[in-house]
Parts: structure tokens; sequence; C-alpha cells
């Protein structure tokens, strides 16, 4: 079994190339993660996730440990063999998800109470359960127990939840049960203050972990807010490991995040959109159950290598949605994984060839047919 790794194998500018070694095989970086929050890529199987080019999927904490159960899913063997994803799978660590989902929910030193939004049955998630729950499951990568600072927030509140968020990242540390091939990440906090940025980034180097994720960002700050923050962070953070932006993002938030330093991204947002009839695409967001596609012949994205997109037109998309047939959010996330993977392998050989400003440029360029 390989050991955990990461190995860097081309800069350009802050943009870096790398590779991650895990015991549940490789993954490329910049690497996009597919959101498969319980347990499932909504609408797709696991051999349409690979096929899309996607070698790493999430899991959410939260919503397995209400559901199936964390040591049900670890008598099933493990979230891997559960979902029949052998490859990597990262798991949040549930902080974030109690914050937006859950009922009742009470902080303090210790963790989190909170009601589940299912049933409102009463729970409890510290940093040592939630490593615990994440060791059930399988997650090749644990995710520290963190609070997702809110925005806005005063510095002297993104201070004190970014300073519990780092005795929660030691405790999660300490709880962490290292094994060949599998990795732990801490999260940096500090809200939009690059002081704070910087006490956090030392304070999670110091405790050392085998990646460093960036997290309460894309909150509401804007793109400009959260372009600033990372290039206060992510150079504080050790350039031998893997940097992880939670939660982003739009195509050209990945672009704008690779060109400052970011090997890692996860987001609901092309899953999310493919089953509402939303498509990212070369040429920008078409809405299909626009009218205007119902009678259009072309293929979604005539570059695009998708199912959809290689055997179907736009206006039998338009139809499937238009019946709310499930055969339309199937092909459109997979055709909206795929175009997001495809901009990741684009950016990974622009890097290697030290042309990535130009590939960006060229991309942004292409969206111009944009809905919303
Ligand atoms: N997902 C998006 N942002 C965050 C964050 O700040 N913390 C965690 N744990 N998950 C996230
Ligand atoms: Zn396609």
């Amino acid at each position: 079994m390989s050991a955990f790794g990461f190995t860097l194998t081309a800069r350009d500018g802050a943009a870096r190339r790398g590779t991650l070694t895990t015991a549940h095989g490789t993954a490329q970086t910049p690497a996009f993660m597919a959101v498969g929050t319980a347990g499932t890529v909504k609408a797709m199987t696991a051999d349409q996730v690979r096929a899309t080019g996607t070698e790493i999927v999430l899991g959410n904490t939260y919503h397995l440990m209400l559901r199936p159960g964390s040591s049900r899913v670890a008598a099933l063997g493990g979230l891997h063999r559960m979902m029949d994803w052998p490859g990597i799978i990262l798991t949040d660590s549930g902080g974030f998800q109690v914050m937006s989902l859950a009922k009742l929910r009470k902080l303090d030193e210790i963790g989190v109470t909170f009601r589940s939004h299912l049933d409102g049955s009463a729970h409890h998630l510290t940093p040592e359960s939630s490593t615990a729950i994440q060791h059930d499951l399988d997650a090749t990568i644990t995710m520290a127990f963190d609070e997702c600072t809110k925005f806005p927030a005063t510095p002297d509140e993104a201070a004190a939840s970014m300073r519990l968020s780092m005795r929660w990242a030691a405790r999660s540390r300490d709880a962490f049960t290292p094994r060949p091939g599998y990795g732990q990440f801490g999260i940096v906090q500090g809200g939009i203050y690059p002081d704070l940025r910087a006490e956090s980034a030392a304070a999670l180097t110091a405790i050392g972990f085998e990646g460093y994720a960036i997290g309460g960002l894309a909150v509401g700050e804007g793109q400009a807010a959260m372009f600033e923050t990372l290039d206060a962070t992510t150079h504080l953070l050790p350039a031998t490991h893997p940097r992880y932006l939670m939660g982003v993002g739009t195509p050209d938030d990945l672009l704008g995040s690779i060109a400052r330093g970011v090997d890692m991204f996860d987001c609901v947002m092309p899953t999310r959109a493919g089953r509402t009839g939303r498509a990212y695409t070369s040429r920008g967001v078409f809405n299909l159950r626009n009218a205007r596609f119902a009678d259009d012949p072309a293929p979604l994205d005539p570059g695009c290598a998708c199912t959809l997109c290689t055997r179907h037109s736009r206006a039998y998309l338009h139809h499937l949605f238009r019946c709310e047939e499930m055969l339309g959010p199937m092909l459109l996330t997979g055709h909206n994984l795929t175009y997001y993977q495809t901009l990741m392998r684009g950016a990974r050989d622009a890097i290697e060839t030290g042309g990535f400003a130009a590939y960006a440029a060229t991309a942004r360029e292409g969206w111009t047919q944009t809905d919303d």
C-alpha cells in the first residue's frame, strides 16, 4: 500500500501541478472533487463519476452519521465498499453542515450539540467524535473539526472563532489514527483578516497535517475579497503539502484560485446545477429549460466528450427537463462534472508548459453566452 504523499511536478507562477498518492490510488492536481454527500454523487453511478475524470469523491460526516449511521457504514465495509467507489474519498468533518442544516445548535469549547434536520433527534459532535466517525467511514482524507466563521465577522469575532478552531485542530490531530496511505488535513480560518489567516496557518503548521485546507471562504465576501485572502494565505502554507479551498466554486473561481496556489477544490455547483437544468459549458452557463432550446438540434457543448454531448441534442435535454424525466439530471450532471474535469485537465496541462495565464484567459473569453 502506498504511503500518503504529495509530489509537485511543475509550477507556473504560483500555480502548481502535482500528484497526490494515497491508499486508494492517485489524483492529479489541481483537482476538482465531486460532492457525494450521502454516499452517492447524486444521479450518477460510481462508474459514471469515474468516466467524467473525477478522482476524488467527497462525503459528509454530518449526513452519514445521521443516516445510515457511521457504524452501519463500517459494518458494510466502509464508504468505498458501500458506494462502490474504490478511489480516494475525502470527508468533511461536520461542523460546517451542522451550522447550515441542523436545528437548535449549541457550540462550546467541547464541540457542538444539535438536533437532526431529519427527525429532531439530539446529537453531539466534537473533534474526537468527528474524527472517530471519519475513521468508521474509512475516509482516505479526514478533515479536522472546525467552525466556519460567519461572514461578516468583526476582527474580534473572527479571532475568537479561529482560535477555537485551532484548539479543535490540535484535538482532531490527537484523535487521528495514522494508517499508511491515509491523511488528515487542518483547516485555516480567520475570515478576511490577513493577520488572523497568518496566525491560523502558523498554528496548523506547528501541529503538522498531511495537507492544509482553507475554510471560511465563499460565504458572502465576494470573489475579490476571497482572492485577496488567498493571496495572503497560500504562500504561508508548506509548499510541500496539498492545499484545498473548501466549497469553491464557479469555473472562474477555480482558475483564479489555481493561479493563487490552490491544489484541490470541491463544490456542489456542477452537480446541483445539473439537477435543475443549468449547464456549465465552454461558452458559459445555459439554462436548458429555456424555450430557445426547444428546437435546437446542436450538441450542448460541441467540444465535450461526455455522453450527453456526443449522443444527444439540446432539444432532447430541454424536453427531458420540461417533462421532469430523471434522465435529464443524470445526463446533465455527467456533462457538468465532465466540463469541470476537462477545465482542470486543461489547467494541469497548461501549468506544465508554463501557459496557465493564457489558458485561463482563453477559457474566460469563451464564456460569452452566459444566461445569468
Ligand atoms: N466547507 C466550506 N467551507 C468550509 C469550512 O470553513 N469548514 C468546513 N469544515 N467545511 C467547509
Ligand atoms: Zn458534455
